[in-house]
C-alpha cells in the first residue's frame, strides 16, 4: 500500500475531517497533555506543553528521518529537505539557513518586500476589488526574490507566486489541491534546478553571499555540493515559506477587522505593541496543526508509551491555544504579550526548541519582521471591507478567511 493510501486509514479520517480540532479534541480527556492516537498506519504519541517540547527536540528521542509523509514531502518541503535530516548531517545542512537569523538579513529582507509592498499598492486605488491574500502572495514573491538573488520578470511574479501558494496550499489535502501542489513543485524544482546549473556554469552571476549564491555552494557533510534538485529544494525552503507570510497578512487583516481599536496601537509607532500584535496574530490564527517524528528508541512520556519507530506528534495548534499556558485563548488578545514576555517553548507556531541546532523555524525572526512591517502598512491604509465570507474554516488545513480577505476603495494616505 502506497503511503498515500495509507494515510486514509485509521485516524487519518477522523484528521482530514476536523483538521486543527482533531489533536486538541482528543487531548481533552488528558489532563496530562499525552494521548496515544494512530496515524497512517503507525501508533503515535501526542504531546503538548514546553516540558513537551523540550522532549520532542532532544534528538535521542525523536528523530525526523522517515517520519514526514511522502504526500507531505511531494508538495510542502520537498524530498531530501532540511525538515528530514539528523544529527551532524542536519546541523552542516542548518549551516544553509543561520544567516536567516542574522538581524542584517532579516532587516534585508523586509526591506526588499516593503519596497515591494510600496510600489504595488498605489495601482490598488485603481481597482474594484483586491483579495488581499493573493496580492500580499505577489508583492512577498517579488520582494523575497531580489533579495535571495533569485532574477524574477515582473511578469514572472503572479505565476510564481501562485505556485508557492499551491504547495502550502495542498500539503494536507486530499484530490485536485494535493495535485496542483505536486505539479507547482515540479515544475518550480525544475525551473531553480536549472538557475542553480546556471549559477555553477557561470552562464548566470548570483549576487555574493545571497542566498541563490550559498545554496549553489553550499557542501553537506559528505563535501559533496548538494545535486540540483535538493539544492532547488533548499531554494524552494526559502523563498516558499516566506511567501506563506501572506496567511499571516490576511489573518493581520482578519485581526484589525475584528478587532479595530488594535489599528489606532499600530499606527502609535510603539514597537511593542507592533510586536505584541504580531506575537498574537501567530498565537491566535491556525497555521501548522502539528509536528511529527519518529520515537528514536522505545519512549515513554507522562506514563504513555510509544515504541521505537512508532510517530511522536507535538500539538502545536493546541498548545498554542491552551488554556493553562494562556488564560481565555480564544480571545485575541495582543496585550498579553505586553503582560508576559515570549518564553522559547510556549509560544511554539514556528516549532520550538533552538532553531541553531534543532529543527526549529529558522525564518521565525523574518516572519515576525515582515508581519511587523506589512501590519504597520495594512493598519495605515484607508480600505472598506464589503460583505463575504470572512470564515475561517478549522476543518480545511491550512486555513484562511474564506474570502481571501477582500477590500474596496483602497486610499494610500498621503
Ligand atoms: C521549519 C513554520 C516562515 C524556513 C519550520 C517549521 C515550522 C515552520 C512549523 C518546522 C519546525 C520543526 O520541524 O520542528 C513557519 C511558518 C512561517 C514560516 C508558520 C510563516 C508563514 C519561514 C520563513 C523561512 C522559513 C520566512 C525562511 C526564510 C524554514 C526552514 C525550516 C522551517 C528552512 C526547516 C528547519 C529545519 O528542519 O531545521 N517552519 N515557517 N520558514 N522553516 Fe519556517
Amino acid at each position: 500500500m502506497s503511503t498515500y493510501s495509507r494515510s486514509l486509514t485509521d485516524r487519518s479520517l477522523p484528521l482530514l475531517a476536523q483538521g486543527y480540532a482533531w489533536l486538541p479534541h482528543r487531548m481533552r480527556r488528558s489532563p496530562a497533555h499525552v494521548v496515544r492516537t494512530r496515524l497512517m498506519g503507525r501508533p503515535a504519541l501526542t504531546v503538548r506543553g514546553p516540558d513537551a517540547v523540550r522532549f520532542f527536540y532532544d534528538e535521542r528521542n525523536v528523530r525526523r528521518h522517515d517520519a514526514i509523509p511522502g504526500p507531505v514531502l511531494g508538495t510542502l518541503f520537498g524530498h531530501g529537505a532540511v525538515h528530514t535530516l539528523d544529527g551532524p548531517v542536519h546541523r552542516v545542512r542548518k549551516e544553509l539557513f543561520l544567516p536567516l537569523l542574522d538581524p542584517a538579513s532579516i532587516a534585508g529582507l523586509v526591506e526588499h518586500v516593503t519596497d515591494a509592498w510600496d510600489d504595488t499598492v498605489p495601482a490598488w486605488e485603481r481597482r474594484d476589488r483586491v483579495v488581499l491574500f493573493d496580492e500580499a502572495g505577489v508583492v512577498l514573491t517579488r520582494g523575497v526574490c531580489r533579495w535571495a538573488g533569485i532574477p524574477l520578470d515582473d511578469a514572472d511574479a503572479q505565476p510564481f507566486a501562485r505556485d508557492l501558494i499551491a504547495m502550502v496550499d495542498g500539503f494536507a489535502a486530499l484530490g485536485p489541491r494535493h495535485w496542483r501542489a505536486r505539479r507547482a513543485r515540479g515544475r518550480q524544482e525544475e525551473r531553480l534546478g536549472r538557475l542553480i546549473e546556471d549559477v555553477r556554469a557561470g552562464t548566470v552571476t548570483a549576487p555574493a553571499d545571497s542566498v541563490l549564491d550559498r545554496v549553489a555552494r553550499h557542501r553537506d557533510a559528505d563535501g559533496r555540493r548538494l545535486d540540483t534538485r535538493t539544492a532547488a529544494v533548499e531554494l524552494l525552503n526559502v523563498v516558499r515559506p516566506t511567501v506563506a507570510v501572506g496567511w499571516f497578512v490576511a489573518f493581520a487583516a482578519h485581526a484589525l477587522h475584528h478587532r479595530p481599536e488594535n489599528r489606532r496601537l499600530l499606527r502609535s509607532g510603539d514597537m511593542a505593541h507592533v510586536a505584541a500584535f504580531v506575537h498574537e496574530v501567530r498565537r491566535f490564527y491556525p497555521f501548522a496543526p502539528f509536528l511529527g517524528g519518529r520515537a528514536a528508541r522505545d519512549l515513554t512520556w507522562r506514563g504513555e508509551h510509544v515504541e521505537e519507530g512508532g510517530l511522536v506528534l507535538l500539538d502545536v495548534f493546541g498548545q498554542n491555544h491552551d488554556d493553562e499556558l494562556w488564560g481565555d485563548p480564544y480571545a485575541f488578545r495582543p496585550r498579553r504579550f505586553l503582560e508576559h514576555p515570549v518564553e522559547r517553548d510556549e509560544l511554539i507556531p514556528q516549532g520550538g526548541g533552538d532553531p541553531r541546532t534543532g529543527h526549529r523555524c529558522p525564518g521565525e525572526g523574518m516572519t515576525i519582521g515582515l508581519l511587523e512591517a506589512l501590519s504597520v502598512r495594512l493598519a495605515d491604509l484607508e480600505y472598506r471591507v464589503p460583505e463575504q465570507d470572512l470564515r475561517i474554516p478549522l476543518s480545511r488545513v491550512p486555513t484562511r478567511p474564506r474570502s481571501g480577505f477582500v477590500v474596496t476603495g483602497v486610499r494610500v494616505p498621503a
